[in-house]
């Protein structure tokens, strides 16, 4: 029963999307099992690319059922308009499979959002705008509206009515906005559920029957560890748990289930919006990262921040997630540097600390400490083995594996699905 999980082990856009497609032609079910579209996986088959949102990677392989679980969040209007892009372009959907227990983002959850970060001002998050906090928070204060209560219109009023009765007052008497009638809402979301029936199911018994003949499963995490509501850089956080652990409560599998934790690990970093980040640039070599791996947000547009590779946090991914591989991607856009900085440690007022600190205060405080490696100038986006690497691109990648405390299984060179070098089989 090879269940695996497909998780980004730093700040997001490690390049989970590609990975994800890569495994897709060997793997049975792909399962969402967090977050909902403030995710973009980008995936590149042949001359086409595809930018996934809220649908997983696997969706483009043929012999792949697609899941989303009861974790992630729903916003109905994108998955729909996903499903026809993606139909338009030939991409079979039909054996999508929704999770009845995934809750919705609400119209009024995305206009939440957007008050809530102007009214921060300096302080905001920098959120995705997608609705995705506020509709977590609904579920957690038990006033979430789920896609099952879709079919029962009574059920569904009452819920709205109660998520709005509080919200409302707070519209209105806060952030001087109009107040949402409820009506309009059920009204908007009634229209949804005869084009998500067909998708609706129980994924729970699904996905462990399938566990049971055997099938293997892959769940691919969005956003990333550091993003983590309990073990990121909070409150500069998503509003759920993209690390391991996730996947067991968002797609209603077990612990023992899962065999194998693989840690998407960009061969730099980049982080979207507010937040520490201890090795950001911003000198030319911050830009030059920037363009030649083009770090732009696959959903908002906005500009990635960049910075060199940070092994604290990788050495963290590892820990929290129980991390078996590493897929290290995008190697290819080091080429050309004479030397590469990659931080070992951070130094926290005047100390050596080798290891993430918990507190946020020591977080903001790191400066990193770093070891220069030598660089190399070959062109590697045509390497397919470990030994067609330049002898110091593979001194690179052994020096990352050795302070990550996993073994780098495979090594992206470029976007293609081809453009990779497996190392030990994930599967
Ligand atoms: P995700 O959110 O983790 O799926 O990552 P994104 O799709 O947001 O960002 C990763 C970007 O890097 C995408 O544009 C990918 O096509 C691209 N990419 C992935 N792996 C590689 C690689 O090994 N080399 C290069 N040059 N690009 C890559
Ligand atoms: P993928 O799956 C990078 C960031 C946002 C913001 C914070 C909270 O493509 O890696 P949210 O809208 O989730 O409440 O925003 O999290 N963020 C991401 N950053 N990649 C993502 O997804 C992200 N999803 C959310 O920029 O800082
Ligand atoms: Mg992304």
């Amino acid at each position: 029963m090879p269940a695996l999980v497909l998780l980004g082990a730093q700040w997001g856009d490690e390049g989970k999307g590609k990975a994800t497609d890569l495994l897709g032609g060997s793997v049975d079910y792909v399962v969402r099992y967090q977050g909902g579209n403030n995710a973009g996986h980008t995936v590149v088959v042949g001359d086409q690319k595809y930018a996934l949102h809220l649908l997983p990677s696997g969706i483009l392989s043929p012999g792949c059922t697609p899941v989303i679980g009861n974790g992630v969040v729903v916003d109905p209007s994108v998955l729909l308009s996903e499903l026809s892009g993606l139909n338009e372009r030939g991409v079979d959907t039909s054996k999508l499979l929704l999770s009845g227990n995934a809750h919705i983002i609400t119209p009024y959850n995305v206009t939440v959002d957007k008050v809530t970060e102007r009214f921060l001002g300096k302080r905001k998050i920098g959120t995705t705008g997608r609705g995705i906090g506020p509709t977590y928070a609904d579920k957690i204060n038990r006033v979430g509206i789920r896609v099952q209560d879709l079919y029962d219109e009574s059920i569904l009023t009452q819920k709205v009515e109660a998520a709005l009765d509080v919200k409302n007052q707070v519209l209105t008497k806060l952030y001087n906005r109009r107040a949402i009638a409820v009506e309009q809402v059920v009204e908007e979301l009634l229209a949804y559920a005869d084009k998500l029936a067909p998708y609706v199911s129980d994924t729970v018994l699904v996905l462990n029957q399938a566990l049971e003949d055997d099938k293997v499963v892959l769940f691919e995490g969005g956003q990333g560890t550091l993003l983590d509501i309990d073990h990121g850089t909070y409150p500069f956080v998503t509003s759920s748990n993209p690390t391991a652990g996730g996947a067991c409560t968002g797609a209603g599998v077990g612990p023992t289930k899962i065999s194998r934790v693989i840690g998407i690990l960009k061969a730099y970093t980049t982080r979207v919006g507010a937040g520490p980040f201890p090795t950001e640039l911003f000198d030319e070599d911050g830009e030059a990262l920037r363009r030649i791996g083009g770090e732009r947000g696959v959903t908002t547009g906005r500009d990635r921040r960049c910075g060199w590779f940070d092994a604290v946090i990788a050495r963290y991914a590892t820990r929290v997630n129980g991390l078996t591989d590493f897929f290290l991607t995008k190697l290819d856009v080091l080429t050309g540097w004479e030397q590469i900085p990659v931080c070992v440690a951070y130094e926290i007022d005047g100390k050596r600390v080798e290891e993430l600190p918990y507190s946020q205060t020591d977080f903001h405080h790191a400066k990193p400490v770093y070891e220069m490696l030598p660089g190399w100038n070959e062109d590697i986006s045509k390497a397919k083995t470990f030994g067609d690497l330049p002898k110091n691109a593979q001194a690179y990648v052994k020096a990352l594996e050795e302070m990550s405390g996993a073994p780098i299984s495979a090594i992206g060179v470029g976007p293609g699905r081809n453009e990779t070098i497996e190392i030990n089989s994930f599967i």
